[in-house]
């Protein structure tokens, strides 16, 4: 089997030996929120390409390395550039980003995203703090034989997204000029955008955002016990909602215009994590 603990062992220990030290804290850098990586002082930085059995980021707009520094007083491994289903990786391939992440040691992982917002009272620039998640295709990253050192083969995902750290974020939310909900993000496969008739019914089944990411990492956080807070950016309203085509370009506008206070914001939930 290839997906054995040793697996991604290796990549943990080299990672550990190039950082000198192990992070407590883990984030998930989505589409156009990659300036976060400059935040750690006295960073140390690992290209993907040369971390022994793990993924090249292919996404537009994902730098694709590892950044491990000092955030708000405490050690933080940024992976800027994630993995998407629709890079063509299988969904048991994009456990790796996230084992590898626990076996550095981490305490809490973060990860963020952009996203469409499905919820008409959601606004461009908006932030979701995701409750729980809603992915109706495709197979799941823990399929395959289960490797026990990560967690039992029948999981719970009742509490995947972590309600304490979702509690603190919505708390902390308070003190932020973002407008911050907590609603249930859709997995989409992508890479085309949604039809807007699928807009209609994701609505209908009780998604208030739609992306491309996350869950994968969030059902192998769950998986090894890992808490999690997870937190998504309304880059842009579904499709169907306005009158005009969705491009990546108006998810990476929105993205950077809110660069400096969803910046400050993950600090201060990282500081008080
Ligand atoms: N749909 C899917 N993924 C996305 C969107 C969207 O509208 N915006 C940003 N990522």
């Amino acid at each position: 089997m290839k997906y054995t603990y040793e697996f991604y062992k290796e990549a943990a220990d080299f990672l550990l030996e190039r950082f000198g030290g192990a992070p407590e804290v883990g984030i998930v850098l989505g589409s156009g929120l990659g300036h976060f990586a400059g935040e750690p002082e006295d960073a140390v930085t690992v290209p993907y390409g040369e971390i022994p059995n793990f993924l090249v980021s292919t996404a537009v707009g994902h730098a694709g390395e590892m950044v491990f520094g000092t955030v708000a007083g405490r050690r933080v491994v940024c992976m800027s550039g994630r993995f998407h289903y629709y890079e063509g990786y299988d969904f048991e391939e994009l456990s790796i980003p996230v084992r590898v992440l626990k076996l550095l040691g981490i305490r809490a992982l973060i990860l963020t995203n952009a996203a469409g917002a499905v919820n008409t009272a959601y606004k461009p620039g908006d932030i979701m703090v995701i409750a729980d998640h809603i992915k109706l295709m495709g197979a799941s990253p823990m399929r395959g034989p289960n490797v026990d050192a990560f967690g039992p083969r029948f999981f719970d995902m009742g509490s995947a997204y972590t309600p304490a750290l979702r509690a603190l974020a919505l708390e902390l939310a308070k003190g932020s000029s973002l407008t911050v909900h907590e609603g249930v993000y859709w997995f989409s496969p992508g890479p085309q955008y949604e039809t807007p008739a699928e807009i209609r019914a994701i609505r209908a089944l009780g998604g208030d955002a739609v992306g491309m990411s996350t869950v994968t990492e969030a059902l192998t956080a769950a998986h090894c016990g890992l808490p999690l807070l997870a937190l998504s950016v309304m880059t842009n309203m579904a499709a169907g909602v306005l009158p005009k085509p969705l491009t990546s370009e108006e998810v990476i506008e929105t993205a950077n215009a809110i660069e400096g206070p969803f910046t400050a914001y993950v600090k201060d939930i990282i500081a008080h994590i």
